[in-house]
């Protein structure tokens, strides 16, 4: 491809698929991921543009390819990383789209910011796309885009997904600029969401809000169809499979095992370090079965890994403060010398360690108030191929629509988080493996890569042709996301 031409494919993120590392020579490394891994071959295979932030207000030099796709850094200034990326974007659409958790704060500088930001990624699209290109963008810090690259390239494929929760009607009716939200979103020509009920909130907001007319599925802006569909994303359970068979990765999960000092049962929670993720509930509630005797010291580990985010924004701040409080109250009360009953970790953990983590927990806690999807649980039962481990799994979580045999739980509830952990330790083997083997046939029936297809191939409008198919059944809103193989008993 000649890129004086334009590509034919180009992705639209906040971050690019690499990061900034002054500790190491190589400078920019790769941000793991199935995401990134999905994105980055279906780009191969389009030779396709990614174009995103390269994660620092000044870099001395950029990044320009990454497994032979090629990048291209928007960059945005160290006030639009306070009022775009920490302010609007992560203090003010982030706790409004999960559920609110944290008040969200409205400034209109930060909303000015999101724009001139948004402006400059549709602006760069457009000037990379190849005439009739496909642009798929990605997520809340990038809602404006669509409608902007459609004003300056109307002859653009666009679609867009989101990967965290869509808010309810009401908490979305807050956001003061809900209606400049709603049509930058109306600008594509699909719009996918991880569950069908965040799907049809959008549908019947634009509804709502801007008299759009239209089904769940289906909105008829301005002359065009705009398509909304859930695309429940997934994991590359291919890679999972090889690290789990990998010598290597399974001898050092049973290190782990022996440096926690051989215990009988390992409790595992992986998570961001974000108020979302419910971390500081859940020590509590594992503090409380401490104290109630369902768990005992010696005999019942705790492994928290909790990955660093967001450190400058002070809600984070302040989340990390209290959990660690948190974590050494229940040391304190009841860990012995060299024996801590929570191992908790604030760091970046490589992949191939986490597989090993996830071969040695024996019950995995996701526990979130709200998540657009969260793929640790999914991550988890991929490991299991023996059909082994107990998944707790917050219903507030959006792996939860699919992950219907795990432990599930409220955890805005205590009583009911410790039930479903004290559950999830005592029910008999068998049915136990009966949970786990439905898991794995749920996850195995996706991809992260069919989910970029699924999404891709309906952009490209193939679906179209199904439109006769589905006639009458319109309202259709998912989930889609590529082929389903259902292979039971196989390594997920
Ligand atoms: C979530 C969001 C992503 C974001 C990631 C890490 O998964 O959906 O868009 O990139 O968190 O957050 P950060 O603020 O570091 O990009």
């Amino acid at each position: 491809m000649d890129p004086r031409n334009g590509y034919r494919l180009v992705v639209v993120a906040n971050r690019l698929p690499v990061h900034y590392d002054q500790s190491s020579d190589e400078r920019w490394l790769p941000s793991p991921g199935g995401l990134v891994s999905a994105l980055t071959r279906v780009l191969q295979s389009h030779e396709g543009l990614w174009l995103g932030w390269p994660g620092v207000t000044h870099p001395h030099e950029k990044p320009t390819s990454y497994e032979g796709i090629d990048l291209q850094s928007v960059d945005i200034s160290q006030d639009e990383y306070e009022r775009f990326y920490l302010g609007f974007s992560n203090a003010t659409l982030w706790p409004l789209y999960h559920d609110a958790i944290r008040s969200p704060n409205f400034h209109r500088h930060w909303w000015e910011a999101y724009v001139t930001v948004n402006e400059r990624f549709a602006r760069a699209a457009a000037r990379h796309a190849g005439p009739g290109a496909t642009v798929w963008v990605h997520d809340y810090q990038l809602q404006l885009v669509p409608q902007m690259l459609r004003e300056l390239r109307p002859d653009l494929r666009i679609g867009f997904f989101l990967h965290i929760p869509f808010p309810s009607i009401e908490l979305f009716m807050q956001l003061p600029w809900r209606r400049r939200i709603l049509a930058g979103l109306l600008g594509a020509d699909l719009v996918g969401f991880q569950e069908p009920h965040a799907a049809a909130n959008f549908s019947r907001v634009a509804r709502r809000l801007l008299g759009v007319a239209g089904t769940d599925a289906r909105l008829h802006q301005m002359g065009r169809e705009v398509r909304v569909g859930a695309y429940p994303i997934s994991i590359d359970i291919a890679q999972i499979s090889r690290l789990v068979h990998d010598p290597a990765v399974r001898a050092r999960s049973q290190e782990i095992r022996a440096e926690l000092g051989s215990p009988e049962v390992v409790l595992l929670g992986v998570d961001r370090l974000d108020y979302t993720k419910g971390i500081q509930q859940r020590i509590t509630a594992l503090a409380e079965l401490y104290r109630d005797g369902v768990l005992q010291a010696g005999r019942d580990v705790i492994v928290q890994i909790a990955v660093p985010s967001r450190e400058s924004d002070p809600h984070y701040e302040r989340e990390r403060r209290h959990l660690e409080q948190s974590v050494s109250e229940v040391n304190g009360e009841n860990g012995q010398v060299g024996r801590p009953v929570v191992h908790y970790l604030h760091q970046n953990m490589p992949f191939e360690e986490l597989v090993a983590l996830y071969l040695a927990a024996d019950v995995m806690l996701v526990t979130p108030f709200r998540d657009g999807m969260n793929l640790v649980a999914k991550e988890y039962v991929a490991c299991r191929a023996d059909l082994t481990g107990r998944l707790v799994l917050s219903e507030f979580a959006g792996a939860a629509t699919e992950l219907r045999a795990a432990f599930l739980v409220n955890p805005h509830d205590l009583d009911g988080l410790k039930e479903s952990i004290t559950q999830a330790l005592t029910t008999d083997e068998k049915s136990a493996r009966r949970r786990m083997a439905r898991l794995r046939r749920q996850v195995a029936s996706r991809d992260v890569f069919q989910w970029a297809d699924g999404f891709l191939t309906d952009l490209a409008g193939r679906s179209q042709d199904l439109d006769e198919v589905r006639d009458g059944v319109d309202d259709e809103i998912g989930p889609h996301g590529g082929p389903v193989h259902l292979v039971e008993g196989a390594d997920a």
